[in-house]
């Protein structure tokens, strides 16, 4: 019988705190996430030095409480994955030093994660079947990216935001129509209840780049939109700006998702990061992949916002390929994917 093998991963990147244990890549022992969300709401988004601060203040716990829930010790741990990049720099600052420092401590390698190979990972913990290649969309709060999984830590972009990320849009969307921040949640929640045909919103194309996306003109559309209601004196039907919005993004995801599968005959489809959590993507999504004969993998919306399993799992990957950090790794808060 083969050993087992555990990872500790931490997550710092943006506004969550996260700790976890994962064995073999795939089964969670722990998963602890300290959200920072209560404290940035009274701003409106992430203010990048309270995000520092809290992190700082938070870690040790977090991370003894995912040994704890594990039951297991620092020594029973085989590595540490951390996320190094991309995300606000005294943000990672926090979780790299703490990974390099019980690294130091205990002598157990160290492996820095990129945060979006992360977001992708997330599909392993519940996929146990999913295995690459696969082709995956990722949609979070900073990140829009379509990407060829060709094996494990292999990745190739295809497809691109020009502007403003998926989550971004979401965000900014429901700032305008005064849903408070996250906005992604609080639109798909609304949604249900407008209609998705009432406001004709545009879709772009991107000349050259059937995989490319653009969400700006589309958030100045809804801007437009709601100034014109004032100036009319006319009331905004918030429910029907945010289901037309959403059918808006949603349907340009889907259509470019499905182009890209079908374009590099993939027939494993994914999808990750917080966006993916939305119910209307995961829906419209399910109907395209069954009517085009592609399977479709998406995690448990825990595991699609920020959390440190997904961190863990990519981490094992590239354990087991042999690669490890030094103590030298550093915070990139541009880190490219697939960049060492
Ligand atoms: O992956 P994530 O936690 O952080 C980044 O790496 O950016 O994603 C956060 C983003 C936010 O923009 C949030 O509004 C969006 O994901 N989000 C959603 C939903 N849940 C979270 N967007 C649409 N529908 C949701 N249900
Ligand atoms: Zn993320």
């Amino acid at each position: 019988m083969t050993k087992d093998t555990l990872i500790l991963g931490i997550e710092s990147s943006c506004d969550e705190t996260a700790a976890a244990v994962v064995k073999n890549g795939r089964e969670v022992l722990s998963n602890i996430i300290s959200s920072q969300i209560e404290l940035h709401k009274l701003y409106g988004g992430v203010v990048p030095e309270i995000a520092s601060r809290k992190h700082i203040e938070k870690i040790n716990q977090v991370i003894e409480e995912a040994l704890n829930t594990a039951n297991v010790t620092l020594q029973d741990v085989d590595a540490i994955g951390v996320t190094y990049g991309p995300g606000l720099v005294g943000a990672l600052l926090v979780g790299v030093a703490e990974a390099k420092a019980i690294s130091f401590a205990t002598g157990k390698p160290l492996v820095g994660v990129h945060h979006i190979e992360g977001h992708v990972s997330a599909n392993y913990i519940e996929h146990k079947d999913l295995e690459p290649p696969f082709l995956c969309l990722i949609v979070s709060g900073g990140h829009t990216h379509i990407v060829l999984v060709k094996e494990y830590g292999k990745y190739e972009i295809i497809g691109y935001t020009h502007d403003d990320a998926a989550g971004e849009a979401f965000d900014k969307v429901a700032r305008a129509i005064g849903l408070g921040y996250p906005g992604g949640p609080k639109i798909d929640k609304l949604a249900r209840e407008g209609r998705k045909d009432a406001i004709a919103f545009p879709r772009a194309h991107i000349e050259d780049a059937p995989y490319d996306f653009s969400f700006s003109g589309l958030k100045s559309a809804v801007l437009n939109y709601i100034n014109s209601c004032k100036m009319k004196k006319e009331e905004v039907n918030r429910a029907d700006v945010a289901a037309s919005f959403q059918e808006a993004v949603v349907d340009v995801l889907v259509t470019r998702t499905i182009l890209a599968a079908k374009d590099h005959g993939m027939k494993k489809v994914a999808i990750a990061g917080g966006v993916a959590a939305n119910s209307s993507l995961r829906e419209a999504m399910e109907k395209a992949c069954k009517k085009n004969g592609l399977s479709l993998y998406y995690p448990s919306p825990i595991y699609c916002t920020d959390n440190a399993v997904m961190i863990a799992s990519a981490a094992y990957y590239e354990y087991l390929k042999g690669f490890r950090s030094g103590l030298d790794l550093n915070a990139v808060p541009n880190l490219k994917i697939g960049q060492r």
